[in-house]
């Protein structure tokens, strides 16, 4: 097996060493209490608690604290130019805002440049991130436009640690694939052992449907909301699967968001289809209600897919608890207030889709899910770092607390609280969808390859020091 990862960065051989000693420590197979040594960056020993730890370095008394595997968040767009628009958050302030948040991995998406290769937009995208990301990060990239030989390039993008790519069944004329391009891409993409991403929305239905709402004066967000009812998301989804099947692909669905999407995942997951799909942390706690809220507020939910009802909403709680959802991932694609409600987005359908959401996920995942009983702490970890590293990667390098991982881990206080407001977020955004929310369970630290990068809510890591992840194997 090829290394999964780039080498450990040369910081890692000065990092000093610490003891977290006291705490709970959580991974897939449940708590133990047992004390951390953290050296050269990996987590160098993990031993039931001892009453007293001998040694130099630092010591970190967790007493009463989960000490939890660093999130690993596969799905957001920094300083990413899709569809005519530049997402609030660059590769610093995004990163920032992610280790604050917990999160000390990310997989973001490299957007084609329409006209351009594959080839060059990675190397753009990359020219983004590099020197300004303070955690590790990969990408994954998007294929909108296979005029551009792009299934040529797929080969040259596993050299370059790309094993993904995006593909959309959703926004014709910018970024859309048709389905014959999409089962080409599939069929491509099979052959080397590339995963494809999908955005699984029926860009057609919705376009109609969008001309007709604003055609009808509903120019706003309901109009967006309306124009992209569960049916369009449940039959792309079925579209896909029957092209997966055909062609053998093995696909991550995207932001999933209803419950007859999930049905149609999970028969395809029985079946043996190498299928795999997450869902967002927005669409867990939030209600299709934003929509009738006043218009200025309700353009910061356009988001595609939209928010849903209550009862799609238990769906994808009970659909993370029997495991046909195996992910929670953010979405984060800032868009300021003040840029959704421009005047020169006449209706919906010009307006940026897309909410912050990096430095919340942990949080909101942790006092809804597992704090609310509705989730373990045991899946809390599975959805929010084991399963995404899995499937992307680069597993057990990260996504997990053991001897030989690197030593990215959230100390967190079950019994404290946060309050979430856009006064208080290191994302560069007007606005926070959670805006005054008080969640329970507080971050006091954030490590990532055994360095400090956030006490108590302000970031106090070195921007630059993240590394690009070069991923090439997957696991199923
Ligand atoms: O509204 C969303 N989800 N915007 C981000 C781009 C995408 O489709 O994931
Ligand atoms: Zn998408
Ligand atoms: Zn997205």
């Amino acid at each position: 097996m090829r290394p999964v990862a780039a080498a450990r960065g040369k910081e890692g051989k000065n990092v000093g060493k610490t003891h977290i000693i006291g705490g709970m420590v959580a991974t897939e197979e449940g708590l133990q209490r047992a004390d951390l040594l953290l050296e050269n960056g990996v987590i160098a020993d993990l031993a039931p608690a001892q009453a007293a730890v001998h040694g130099v370095g630092d010591v970190v008394d967790a007493t009463g604290r989960l000490i939890l595997p660093g999130g690993v968040d596969v799905h957001t767009h920094l300083d990413s130019h899709l569809n005519g628009a530049v997402t609030a958050d660059d590769f610093r302030s995004g990163t920032i805002a992610a280790a604050c948040g917990g999160t000390t991995t990310i997989i973001d998406f490299s957007p084609q440049i329409p006209g351009h290769t594959l080839h060059a937009s990675l190397a753009a995208h990359r020219a983004r991130a590099e020197g300004r990301a303070a955690i590790d990060y990969g990408l994954h990239q998007c294929v909108t436009d296979l005029e551009a030989g792009s299934l040529e390039e797929l080969p040259g993008l596993l050299e370059a640690g790309v094993a993904s790519v995006k593909a959309f069944m959703a926004y014709r004329g910018t970024l859309m694939l048709e389905d014959n391009s999409l089962r080409e891409l599939f069929v491509a993409a099979a052959a080397l052992g590339i995963q494809v991403c999908l955005h699984a929305e029926d860009g057609d239905a919705i376009d109609e449907l969008a001309t007709q709402h604003v055609s009808a004066g509903l120019t706003g967000a309901k109009g967006h909301h309306r124009s992209r009812p569960p049916k369009t998301e449940v039959d792309a989804v079925r579209r896909a699967i029957a092209m997966i099947r055909e062609t053998g692909a093995a696909v991550y669905f995207v932001h999933i968001s209803t419950a007859g999407a999930v049905r149609e995942i999970a028969r395809a997951r029985a079946e043996g289809l190498d299928v795999m799909a997450e869902t967002c942390t927005h669409y867990l706690v939030l209600d299709e209600e934003v929509y009738d809220q006043d218009e200025q507020v309700a353009r910061g939910y356009i988001i595609a897919p939209p928010l849903r009802d209550a009862r799609e909403r238990e769906a994808l709680w009970e659909a993370l608890r029997t495991g046909a959802l195996s992910v929670v991932s953010s979405d984060h694609c800032p868009y300021c207030l003040s840029e959704k409600n421009s005047p020169a987005h006449a209706d919906f359908r010009t307006v940026p889709n897309g909410a912050p959401g990096i430095e919340h996920r942990m949080l909101v995942l942790y006092s809804h899910g597992v704090h609310a009983g509705r989730i373990t702490i045991e899946e809390y970890v599975r959805l929010t770092a084991a399963n995404p590293a899995r499937r992307f990667g680069i597993y057990p390098q990260k996504g997990t607390i053991a001897v030989g991982s690197d030593a990215d881990l959230v100390i967190l206080d079950p019994a404290g609280h946060t309050v979430i407001n856009q006064t208080n977020q290191h994302q560069r955004v007007d606005y926070s969808p959670y805006h005054d929310w008080k969640v329970h369970g507080r971050i006091e630290r954030v490590y990532s390859k055994g360095v400090l990068v956030s006490q108590d809510g302000s970031f106090v890591g070195e921007v630059g020091r993240g590394r690009y992840l070069q991923r090439y194997e997957r696991a199923k």
